[in-house]
């Protein structure tokens, strides 16, 4: 076995992340680069840091994870999403939705998919469950703060009335965090939530690979409710959804069939 094979051995032991469902060159290449940085000379002796310095290990998790996000990424989808998704999926639903945000960072999506809802219902009635597999992602939307780069697509409107500023960031008001239920969830290992309308699942499957993407789409099938939408992002559109018993309706867009 080389020692980048053992190195994702012990790293499934130590984390219980499983580094063979992301794509091994583009990983590899990350991680040698974080070897390097740190001064260590190879996987090895990398893994012995990350056994035993806290500092190490968190920095390992959070390159690997790359939490990038925004609020209202890829606006133009949004769009879709307010004036073509959501109006069909709320008339065959009368009650709120159950809305899921799988890979949610650090809370630009749920936080939106909530603003997003108060179109259609009182906030008080708006519920969004959110996931990551990065405890300190999940950490940070508590926290709620944002930068002013962060906001630059989402619509006017909701930064004036559900932000404060604070120095150069952006603090979300607590009324939208309350509205998001946020826990660990790693989308390759874990059970899913059950019955679900809408599930946003963007920018996370373009790290894995073909054969994970595959287990996902069938757990997203199955995690939908009848006719539910699966939303991903703009880079990962399903090559023929047909095969797990899915139908485009809009470009990113998924309706469950069956
Ligand atoms: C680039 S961010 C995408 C955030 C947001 N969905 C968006 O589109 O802006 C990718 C997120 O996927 C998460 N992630 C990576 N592997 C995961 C896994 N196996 N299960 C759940 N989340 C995972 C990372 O922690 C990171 O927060």
């Amino acid at each position: 076995m080389d020692s980048y094979e053992i190195f994702k051995k012990n790293i499934n032991a130590l984390i219980n992340i499983d580094l063979n469902y992301y794509k091994e060159k583009q990983m590899k290449r990350r991680i040698t680069s974080l070897v390097n940085r740190n001064g260590f000379d190879d996987f090895h002796q990398y893994f012995q840091g990350l056994k035993s310095d806290k500092f190490l290990l968190d920095q390992f998790i959070n390159y690997l994870t790359i939490n990038v996000s925004e609020f209202y990424r890829n606006p133009s989808q949004w769009k879709v999403l307010e004036k073509d998704i959501l109006p069909n999926l709320i008339v065959r639903n009368k009650r709120p939705l159950k809305i899921w945000s799988s890979a949610c960072s650090t809370g630009e999506e749920p936080y939106s998919l909530v603003m997003l809802m108060t179109k259609f219902y009182d906030l008080s009635e708006i519920k969004v469950l959110a996931t990551d597999i990065d405890d300190g992602a999940i950490e940070k939307t508590k926290v709620g703060l944002y930068s002013e780069k962060a906001l630059v697509n989402l619509p006017m409107e909701f930064q004036k009335q559900y932000f404060e500023k604070v120095g150069n960031s952006y603090r979300i008001k607590n009324e939208i965090k309350e509205c998001v239920e946020f826990n660990k969830l790693d989308l390759l290992k874990d059970p899913f939530p059950n019955n679900v309308e809408l599930i946003a699942c963007r920018n996370v499957m373009i790290y894995f690979t073909d054969e994970a993407k595959e287990l996902l789409y069938k757990k997203f099938h199955n995690s939908l409710g009848n006719k539910g939408v699966l939303f991903v992002g703009s880079t990962e559109q399903i090559i023929l959804p047909e095969r797990y018993n899915f139908r485009t309706i809009k470009t990113f867009f998924y309706g469950k069939v069956n």
